[in-house]
């Protein structure tokens, strides 16, 4: 493991030259969407200049080998669901449009030269922690996404959820999501870099599991699994949310061979797990 700032170009230069590397998974970047709406030119300089210092430097060492830690968020909110790889962009928020810039990018640099095999994987919602319970998910502060919120309720950290609007167009009223298993993400990246080995130019992919969870299905089977209360209140809609997004993953399917399959109760028990044995997130150990 070695810890360097990418945007650093010596640094990640000398990264190269020390090490054989023939395919880079690049994960790095901010990712809060409120965050970014506040503080906007640090997510643009982050995301967007460590792409492309990341691309400069391994096309300087001939690295042509991309998989690019995209998100659903790029798709415009105007699709009809389930999302294909086809359905229309459009941002709301500078996050989303930092990886959509970076999509861009990449493409346009695989455009350029036809020797670069490039993977852009578009993220549903990642959940769960490692089945070991060694690995899960610490955010700094107040979480902003549910199942975090979810799980430091249950160990008593925060008083109680908020469920942003019980008005939507939904079964429940609640927002309704794909989420994905860790470890299924994971897997998912594996089936990439084997893709890249056997294929040149730029493939996209939601890596989703095709299914939608409303937030209270969520707290309610979290609840049965876990045999743990989540106490909860309705709150106002959160703004920028929309009501209900998941994939059709058959793309990744058919030309990754890969298919999410740990389900629901699995991302649930795995979450819970990770935060009981880590009741203060990594600051325990
Ligand atoms: N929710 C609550 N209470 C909370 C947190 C979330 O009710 O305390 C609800 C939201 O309103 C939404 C659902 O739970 O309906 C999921 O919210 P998350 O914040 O967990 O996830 P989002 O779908 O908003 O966003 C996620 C990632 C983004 C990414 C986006 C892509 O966090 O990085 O998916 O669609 F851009």
């Amino acid at each position: 493991l070695v810890e360097l700032e990418i945007r650093d170009r010596a640094a990640l230069a000398t990264l190269f030259d020390t090490y054989a590397i023939d395919c880079v998974i690049h994960f790095a970047g901010l990712k809060a969407v409120g965050e970014s709406v506040a503080i906007p030119l640090s997510y643009y300089d982050n995301n967007l200049r460590s792409t492309m210092v990341l691309c400069d430097v391994m096309k300087e060492h001939d690295v042509k080998r991309l998989i690019f830690s995209s998100s659903a968020t790029v798709y415009s909110s105007a699709n009809t669901m389930p999302l294909t790889e086809e359905a229309a962009l459009g941002c709301t928020n500078p996050y989303g449009w930092t990886k959509f810039m970076c999509e861009q990018m990449i493409q346009d640099i695989a455009r350029a030269e036809k020797d670069w095999s490039v993977v852009l994987l578009r993220y549903f919602n990642p959940v769960g922690a490692h089945e070991s319970g060694q690995i899960g998910e610490d955010p700094t502060g107040i979480p902003n996404n549910l199942v975090p919120y979810i799980t430091q309720t249950a160990i008593g950290k925060r008083k109680e959820l908020s469920v942003y609007g019980n008005d939507y167009d939904t079964e429940d009223g609640t927002g309704v999501r794909d989420y994905i298993h860790v470890q299924d993400l994971a897997q998912g990246h594996v089936a990439a870099i084997q893709y890249c080995q056997e294929h040149e130019g730029v493939e996209v992919f939601n890596l989703g599991s095709g299914r939608g969870t409303s937030v209270l299905d969520m707290v309610k089977t979290f609840e049965r699994v876990n045999g743990v209360p989540v106490p909860y209140v309705i709150a106002p809609r959160r703004a920028g949310d929309i009501a209900v997004c998941y994939a059709d993953p058959d793309k990744a399917k058919r030309l990754l061979h890969w298919q999410s399959e740990k389900t629901v109760d699995n991302m649930c028990a795995d979450a819970w797990r990770w935060q009981r044995k880590n009741p203060r997130g990594y600051e325990s150990k």
